[in-house]
């Protein structure tokens, strides 16, 4: 697997620096009474704009979905016709002690392939924790190589 790792964040961009601004700011509001582990996300459209999300539990567990999804869904359902250039992911917890940068889980990282797919451009992905180190990938497909998809479902 080859990404890079940005140690506290030195190298990247003030652009990615505002990114992860945002998603760890966000996390303080993630609803996670459940697990206690905060996530947040910030996307960059090809606009400029920034859509955050963070995890959103429930007492039904199953009901409960990631910060990514929260995010991606949300900036679907309102700017389709934007592209998704970044998503940076962070997380906190306040009973565990998080050793590194938060990795998405495969829902998430599924996700975020068909966007890449339908708006035929790369996402870059940069995981990060509170010390801002960073593991930076220019594309979804080196998280999750060979992806479900196929055209056979696609309606005309
Ligand atoms: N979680 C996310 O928000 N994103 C991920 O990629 C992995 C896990 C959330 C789900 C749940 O609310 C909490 O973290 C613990 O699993």
């Amino acid at each position: 697997m080859s990404y890079k790792v940005f140690t506290k964040g030195e190298g990247l961009s003030e652009e990615d620096h505002l990114l992860m601004d945002a998603a760890s700011k966000i996390t303080d509001n993630a609803y996670a009474v459940y697990s206690g582990f905060n996530v947040g996300a910030a996307i960059l459209l090809d606009d400029g704009s920034i859509v955050t999300g963070n995890n959103q539990e429930n007492i039904a567990f199953p009901s409960s979905l990631c910060a990514e999804r929260v995010a991606l869904y949300y900036c679907n359902a309102n700017f389709p016709d934007k592209e998704v250039k970044k998503i940076a992911i962070t997380a906190k917890s306040k009973e565990v002690v998080l050793t590194g940068p938060v990795t998405p889980c495969g829902a998430c990282r599924q996700v975020i392939s068909e966007y890449e797919r339908i708006q035929d451009g790369d996402i870059e992905v940069l995981l990060f924790s509170e010390d801002r180190t960073v593991y930076y990938f220019d594309s979804i497909s080196t998280l999750l190589p060979l992806a479900f998809e196929t055209d056979a479902l696609k309606r005309k």
